[in-house]
């Protein structure tokens, strides 16, 4: 177990700027995704931590050493990628016990560390097997298992699950989050899937196009996203534009381009300020007949439903209002509201979050 620290790490490859100065410490014992689309440097950033990639520039620290040039067999990492590539002629002990062999463990004690790492991924009495005997889950977790025998500083997982199918990624993300807290370790994530992040990671670091956008907690980076991009990577934001027309110390009066003016609780804006406002599509409601009264009615407009996906305990309606098309994730209480349907939009105004519009 060990700290991982990134100071101002950044990587070319040619042209291409893959990693832009990230500043990342990783804590003992805490489990970390680096999230973001395809090609944001995710990979790139974990390939140098496991030495597989040399930084451009930075350092990279574990235990607090530096160890830009240790090679990769002397970092004692643990890594999972995506295609988990098992031996297929050697059985699944062979499998496991390849990294104990190479380090000179001992037959008798590699034999036992084998059969605790099956026992902790949950797949005791499998050593004779060949992987092609076993499914894709159970390969994946014998690739976890033969990671995590050697007692790795660092554990190091690039998208291991993407290669599952829906429901078996969900089962297995739940039981890797649970070894990672029986055992403890250190543990570096990699995924594009929003719900893999927030659902395993004590932090996630957002990433886009080579930078950090924000780093937090799972409910810090959902709740309050720092930019447009983390508030649409993260869950269904609807963004508006929008000018401030009054700010006091406990709200403000945001003038939403096309919808008219909403209260908001967030403050610290300047008056006139250019603003982007966001709205979580599970923040707006949708009454048909009159609105409540509270806190939610002072924002409120009036919209037509124009689409309906229906999603079983959810539905995800499009709303026009104005010149927009809000998204708007309702449970399903009752019926189902038809296309075509007039409605009134309400959301609280602690439910929004402003951010300063970019500079033109
Ligand atoms: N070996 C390489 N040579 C050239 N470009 C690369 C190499 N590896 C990655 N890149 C580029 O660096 C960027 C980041 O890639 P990567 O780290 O794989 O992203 P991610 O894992 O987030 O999808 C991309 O533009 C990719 O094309
Ligand atoms: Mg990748």
């Amino acid at each position: 177990m060990a700290e991982v620290r990134l100071k101002a790490i950044s990587k070319s490859f040619g042209p291409v700027v893959a990693v832009k100065q990230a500043d990342i410490t990783f804590q003992e014992g805490s489990f970390t995704t680096l999230l973001g689309p395809s090609g944001c440097g995710k990979t790139t950033l974990l390939r140098m931590i496991a030495g597989l990639e040399k930084p451009t520039s930075g350092d990279i620290e574990i235990a607090g050493q530096r160890i830009n040039d240790v090679p990769i067999h002397k970092r004692n990492l643990g890594l999972v990628f995506q295609n988990y590539a098992l031996f297929p002629h050697k059985t699944i002990a062979q499998n496991i016990g390849f990294g104990l062999n190479y380090r000179g463990v001992p037959l008798a004690d590699a034999q036992q560390k084998v059969i605790q790492a099956l026992e902790i991924v949950r797949l005791p009495g499998v050593e004779d097997r060949y992987p092609s005997q076993l499914s894709g889950g159970q390969q994946q977790r014998i690739a976890l298992a033969r990671a995590i025998v050697i007692e790795p500083d660092v554990l190091l997982l690039d998208e291991p699950l993407s290669a599952l199918d829906a429901n078996l990624r969900e089962e297995m993300r739940v039981e890797l989050k649970n070894i990672q807290r029986q055992i403890g370790i250190t543990t570096v994530f990699v995924t594009h899937d929003q719900s893999e992040a927030l659902a395993l990671s004590d932090k996630v670091v957002v990433m886009s196009a080579g930078n950090i956008e924000q780093t937090g907690a799972p409910q810090e980076v959902y709740r309050q996203p720092k930019s447009t991009f983390v508030a649409r990577f993260l869950g269904n934001a609807n963004i508006l534009t929008g000018s401030v027309v009054s700010a006091g110390t406990k709200s403000a009066k945001v003038e939403v381009d096309g919808l008219g003016t909403v209260t908001v609780t967030q403050t610290g804006f300047a008056k006139g300020a250019a603003v982007q406002l966001v709205m979580r599509a599970e923040n707006l409601q949708l009454h048909t007949g009159k609105p409540p009264a509270g806190k939610a009615a002072t924002n409120r407009f009036a919209g037509t439903v124009t689409t309906v996906d229906y999603q079983g305990q959810l539905a995800r309606y499009f709303v026009s209002a104005g010149p927009h098309e809000l998204e708007v994730i309702s449970t399903i209480d009752g019926s189902l509201l038809s296309e075509g349907t007039p409605v009134t939009v309400t959301i609280n105004g602690s439910d929004m979050v402003v951010l300063d519009a970019p500079a033109q």
